[in-house]
């Protein structure tokens, strides 16, 4: 009866498990918005973030604030990578998450990096935080429904393996693309000055809406336990390469606010 009851809770906690949330663009994503980000920024923010980086590029930092994740000191800053609110109301209309959410997260990164009575140390730790957080705005389920997780919970099949429509966003499409993070930002589209400053303008939260927009329509894309393979990329990586050019371009923007 011992050994059954223990198989049980086996089952259940692998269950769990596979469940479990992610909480980013794969690698690939947020390296390639901060490869975008880096060929957009003025002279003036480059040196800057030279030098607060110590050399490091902005597309190695981007996964910093995944990195950090499995190290219980920076606990607290796992609701900074999303943030979920009814598809019916503004932000701020709803009770926001206690523990801070994503636009509070690049709200405290900026005022941060804007203090002149900062340590070097603590801008560099929020200057990898906030390259991190502006890939995340962009990949649209992290404006997705609370209830499931920005689509964690949301099952589908990927080919032939389990998968959840969250990760068929944040890393399966792109993976599957097989470019590296350099071959995608440099192959991105060409666009002209006029729609690049279409890009820039608007706030956080005015991009905040234009993602959780496309949240609205993402979930339309897929069913429960619908297996997604070539049609669906076929469809939707465009969109996906949208967004981490969108992302880069914007990055830069408000890089270039803070340190230009
Ligand atoms: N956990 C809860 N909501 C989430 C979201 N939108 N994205 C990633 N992880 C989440
Ligand atoms: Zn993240
Ligand atoms: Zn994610």
């Amino acid at each position: 009866m011992k050994l059954r009851f223990l198989v049980f809770f086996l089952v259940c906690f692998s269950i769990q498990l596979s469940f479990g949330a992610d909480f980013f663009w794969g690698k690939t994503g947020h390296r390639v918005t901060g490869e975008i980000a880096s060929q957009h920024l003025t002279n003036r923010a480059r040196k800057a973030i030279f030098k607060l980086l110590d050399g490091q590029s902005l597309a190695i930092v981007s996964t910093y604030a995944d990195e950090i994740k499995s190290d219980r000191q920076y606990k607290k800053y796992s609701p900074w990578h999303y943030v979920n609110f009814s598809f019916d109301k503004k932000y701020g209309e709803e009770q926001p998450n206690e523990h801070g959410d994503l636009v509070k997260g690049i709200e405290k990164c900026v005022a941060v990096l804007k203090d002149p009575k900062v340590a070097k140390k603590d801008k560099a730790f929020y200057l990898k935080m906030l390259v991190h957080f502006i890939g995340d705005l962009h990949q649209p389920l992290h404006v997705g429904r609370g209830e499931d997780k920005g689509g964690n919970t949301i099952q589908v099949r990927w080919f032939n393996k389990g998968s959840n429509l969250h990760k068929v966003w944040d890393s399966e499409m792109i993976d599957s693309y097989g470019m590296s993070y350099t071959e995608l930002a440099n192959n991105k589209a060409v666009l002209s000055k006029e729609e690049i400053r279409k890009i820039e303008s608007g706030s956080v939260l005015d991009w905040v809406n234009e993602s959780q927009n496309l949240a609205k329509e993402v979930y339309k894309t897929a069913n429960v336990g619908e297996k997604l393979r070539y049609r669906y990329s076929y469809v939707n990586f465009p969109i996906v390469r949208e967004q981490l050019q969108k992302g880069g371009i914007r990055l830069a923007k408000v890089l270039n606010e803070i340190f230009g």
